[in-house]
């Protein structure tokens, strides 16, 4: 089992184990804040297969200044979703990629019904993938804003949290100095913008997957290493499950 260190949340191409495949993609699913990047990444290291994150794609695009960065960035700053059209393109773009084949884990995919019923479709397209394992992490809304005013990022993608996981050196990364940085949607007034789009577009996605089983809902206010530890039992029932059938 994976423990939380700077260090292990930062991306990177894991070896793969022969007998750690997954029962099908895995959707990590939830409000802003609930750890879904935290756990991808911990996930990433444990089954070796890479975390496909649409936020840290769109954030990407925005520091290269391309069109998509370019369309995403004011309906980002205001704690609005990118258009389907172009968030379903960016996706199946990274689907097309050579490191998918074991697996991956969606972290913050399919945010709408529409991106959800595109998921679908393709997968159903792809007779080789087995049908998605959805992950809803669950925590309270006080908890949410304090994670997420409280969270600090490196140029790399460590995530640090002022309160919970702070660096050793206050706005520093531990692993390789550089200064850290505040995401400019995490203030009080977009994170409140971000719950009312979740809300509104995101939480019928969780019902539409919990209406197909495959599905698991996890308390995510508890230890880092606890909701790992939640999400990976249920994986590796899941695969018993499909080993026997
Ligand atoms: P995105 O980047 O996906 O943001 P989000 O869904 O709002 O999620 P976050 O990244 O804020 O939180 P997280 O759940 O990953 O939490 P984390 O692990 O960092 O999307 C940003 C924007 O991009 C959207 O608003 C939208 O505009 C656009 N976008 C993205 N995808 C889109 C899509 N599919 N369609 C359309 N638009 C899209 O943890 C948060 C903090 O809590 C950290 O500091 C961490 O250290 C701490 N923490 C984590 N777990 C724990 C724990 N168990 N205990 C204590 N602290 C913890």
């Amino acid at each position: 089992m994976p423990t939380l260190t700077n260090d292990s949340v930062v991306p990177h191409t894991p070896a793969p184990a022969d007998d750690d495949f997954l029962p099908g993609p895995v959707l990590l699913l939830g409000a802003p804040g609930v750890g879904k990047g935290t756990q991808a990444k911990l996930l990433m290291a444990e089954f070796g297969i890479p975390q496909i994150s649409t936020g840290d794609l769109l954030r990407a695009n925005i520091a290269q200044g391309t069109p998509l960065g370019k369309a995403a960035k004011s309906l980002m700053d205001q704690g609005q979703l990118v258009s389907d059209e172009l968030v379903n393109q960016m996706v199946a773009d990274r689907l097309a990629q050579p490191d998918v084949k074991r697996g991956y884990i969606l972290d913050g995919f399919p945010r709408t019904l529409n991106q959800a019923e595109w998921l679908d479709s393709v997968l159903v397209a792809d007779s080789a993938t087995l049908p998605v394992v959805a992950i809803s992490i669950v925590v309270s809304y006080d908890q949410l804003l304090h994670r997420i005013t409280g969270r600090r990022i490196s140029p790399t993608g460590r995530i640090y949290n002022v309160y919970s996981n702070p660096p050793v050196v206050p706005g520093y990364c531990d692993v390789d100095g550089s200064a850290l940085i505040q995401r400019s949607d995490d203030s009080e007034e977009v994170f409140a913008e971000r719950m009312k789009t979740f809300a509104a577009q995101t939480a019928p996605v969780i019902e539409h997957y919990r209406n197909q089983g495959r599905f698991v809902e996890v308390d995510g206010d508890q230890a880092v290493e606890q909701v790992t530890a939640e999400i990976t039992c249920a994986l590796k029932h899941l695969r018993q499950k499909a080993q026997k059938s």
